[in-house]
């Protein structure tokens, strides 16, 4: 028998009586008091909010937390929360024996407590703030299941506590509400996808945690091999190569929420330990990828937060939203969108778009509409701000509701080449024009960086607002400063588009991949592609991205000679869960919806990991620190 409220101590003296051992009387009283103050032959009969007015004249058990008790002398109220909300309990002279109302009075916030009583309708004002606000529970019997400490802050909702104590407590953090709600929702988002996809066809197969070391894409966590010293194993960045092995299982359809592994620099849209929700499919294409991924989209969205996803989702090339947002993840809630205007200042003589343009780069900018009269400070900053993102500076033109225009580049123009650069801005008084004039990949950086936080300042950006967008045909490849190579942009897996292959050899970069992302109000929250499934086209690719035959054998030669024995077409996609359940819950972080989530620094700032580690430990894994 297990009874949770037990001390050790008092289960201890249990064990010896049982034990058949003498013990003191007092010990004998305590463990009676404890037993008292248990659940024991009480059953929680409702969730605190479960309560409404048509349980008036009742008699329920709830259980839970004490929110708050008000003591008013001879009447106390107490607030008790559970997962499901609040109900209000009312000790009452006349109604409720002085004991009770004498232990009513002792509660503390978070004190667990069981409270057997009859629901009545409220005597006093209805709160139209509480679910269970016309209601109220008159106890007959009170138990103190447990104590607490005073809390290191309040459970409450829109906590402002600092994130590093909420996090340090976070079992603490999660007791309140905004928190519950969004485990609720992620809770939910996994339970519909399972069961969509199943209807669908998919199979839930689990992947291995410990697999070997794939140098491609992010750093891997490493963990050492006991048994094979000197050797280690990679935790999964996604479980890439076994869903195409499975596609080669004849599995068909795959899916798995998956936990994915990435030692990278974090921030608020990444953690080093996160979820996808991944899938493959056998004998598709991108259409039948996207359609069956659309239906589950709408279905989440439906069910969850009452949206309609309406479908088709968009689709558009990498290359237009590169060209109209700066962003292969276009927020497209508002416009703001990038104009070329190479051609327009082609002639003049101001050396900075002059020389991007003869560089091979272009000159673009943005009308940020309503903002001619933003002061030069504000400006300045928004020009430190594109310097961040590689700008060598920041032109612009400010028209004032007077029609003047101040500009920082105006003495180096004709009044006509200023007069067709505004008209090809679709520039009005008020409106505030910025311009980039680098390589194209510089000016799109700063101009759809810029672009958002001008969203963010203007308070364009609405919650409640989803809009979602498919980027499809990206590059295949992507050149490598450092590396003075090509990378795979998605993976080395990833088919080209088949009408690019021709360029395959003389012009790597200008082929584009049978690649798509999912993209909601600016962020990616999903991505996969069509995979190789012809041996020489997988061969060329290895090629290009600089490896030897041998080196490829040794790191993929498992899927390579899969390859050799039937494989079929394939493709798939992997969501984060957490970006989309960040969505879904208008929460900035993902970190809110995550139980217990690492901080910056990649640690956990509740359990202290990483942590170190005994020395007879790294003996048996056969390791020795460098010296720091
Ligand atoms: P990709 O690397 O694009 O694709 O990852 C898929 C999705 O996972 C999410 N994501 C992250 N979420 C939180 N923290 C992170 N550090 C993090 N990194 C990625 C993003 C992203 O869109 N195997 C391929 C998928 C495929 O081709 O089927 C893959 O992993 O939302
Ligand atoms: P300068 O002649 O260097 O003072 O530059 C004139 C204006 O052009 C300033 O507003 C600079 O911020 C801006 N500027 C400089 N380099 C660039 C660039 N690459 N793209 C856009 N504007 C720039």
């Amino acid at each position: 028998m297990q009874i949770p409220t037990i001390s050790s101590n008092v289960v201890k003296q249990i064990e010896d009586k049982l034990a058949g051992k003498t013990i003191s009387q007092n010990y004998v009283e305590e463990m009676e008091k404890t037993m008292a103050e248990s659940m024991q032959g009480l059953k929680r009969t409702h969730r605190c909010a479960e309560l409404s007015a048509a349980n008036a004249g009742e008699t329920v058990t709830v259980m839970g937390w004490v929110q708050k008790m008000r003591n008013k002398g001879g009447l106390v109220f107490v607030d008790v929360r559970d997962r499901s909300g609040i109900i209000q309990v009312v000790f009452e002279e006349g109604k409720s024996e002085a004991g009770l109302i004498e232990k009513a009075s002792r509660l503390r916030a978070e004190f667990v407590v069981a409270v057997v009583g009859t629901v009545e309708k409220r005597s006093g004002a209805v709160n139209k703030n509480l679910a269970t606000g016309e209601i109220e529970v008159i106890p007959s019997e009170l138990r103190i299941l447990a104590e607490s400490e005073t809390p290191p802050f309040p459970v409450e909702e829109n906590s402002k506590t600092k994130e590093e104590i909420r996090l340090k407590y976070r079992y603490l953090d999660l007791r309140r509400p905004d928190m519950q709600r969004n485990l609720l929702m992620r809770s939910q988002a996994a339970t519909l996808t399972r069961q969509f996809l199943a209807e669908e066809g998919f199979l839930e197969i689990e992947t291995p945690v410990l697999i070997g070391s794939t140098p491609e894409g992010a750093r891997d966590y490493l963990v050492p091999s006991r048994i094979h010293q000197g050797h280690f194993y990679a935790l999964p960045q996604s479980p890439q190569l076994f869903k195409q092995l499975l596609m080669c299982s004849g599995c068909d359809r795959y899916f798995q929420l998956a936990k994915c592994f990435r030692d990278e620099d974090l921030r608020a849209d990444r953690q080093p330990e996160f979820t996808q929700i991944d899938m493959e499919l056998s004998f598709v294409d991108v259409d039948d990828v996207i359609d069956v991924n659309e239906r589950l989209l709408a279905k989440l969205f439906k069910e969850i937060l009452d949206v309609e996803v309406s479908l088709p989702i968009p689709r558009m090339t990498w290359r237009e939203a590169m060209d109209r947002y700066g962003s292969d993840k276009p927020d497209t809630r508002f416009g703001m969108e990038l104009n070329d205007v190479t051609e327009v200042v082609k002639d003049c003589e101001f050396a900075v778009f002059k020389g991007a343009i003869e560089n091979g780069g272009s000159v673009r900018g943005i009308n940020a509409k309503g903002q001619g009269g933003m002061p030069r400070k504000k400006i300045d900053k928004l020009t430190a701000f594109a310097k961040d993102y590689g700008a060598k500076g920041l032109a612009y033109i400010a028209i004032q509701e007077d029609g003047t225009v101040k500009s920082s580049f105006a003495k180096f123009m004709t009044e006509e080449e200023m007069n067709a650069l505004i008209a090809a801005m679709g520039g009005e008084n008020g409106d505030l024009l910025l311009f980039a004039a680098d390589k194209n990949k510089v000016v799109w950086a700063v101009l759809g960086a810029l672009r958002m936080e001008l969203a963010a300042q203007m308070e364009l950006l609405d919650k409640n607002e989803y809009k979602f967008l498919w980027v499809t045909e990206f590059p295949l490849l992507e050149w490598n400063d450092e590396q003075n190579r090509y990378t795979a942009m998605h993976h080395p897996f990833t088919m080209p588009m088949e009408e690019d292959l021709k360029y395959i050899d003389s012009a790597p970069g200008r082929v584009r991949a049978k690649a798509y992302d999912i993209v909601l109000n600016g962020n990616e929250i999903g991505g996969g592609s069509v995979r190789i499934f012809n041996p020489e086209i997988q061969s060329k690719m290895f090629e290009v991205l600089g490896f030897t035959e041998e080196q490829a054998q040794e790191q993929f030669g498992f899927l390579l000679t899969a390859f050799k024995y039937g494989v079929p077409p394939h493709a798939g996609l992997a969501y984060g869960l957490d970006r989309l359940v960040m969505l879904m819950a208008k929460e900035d972080s993902i970190r809110d919806v995550i139980a217990f989530p690492k901080v910056k620094d990649a640690s956990d700032l509740m359990t202290e990991a990483p942590t170190r580690v005994a020395g007879e430990q790294l003996d048996e894994l056969g390791l020795m620190l460098a010296p720091m």
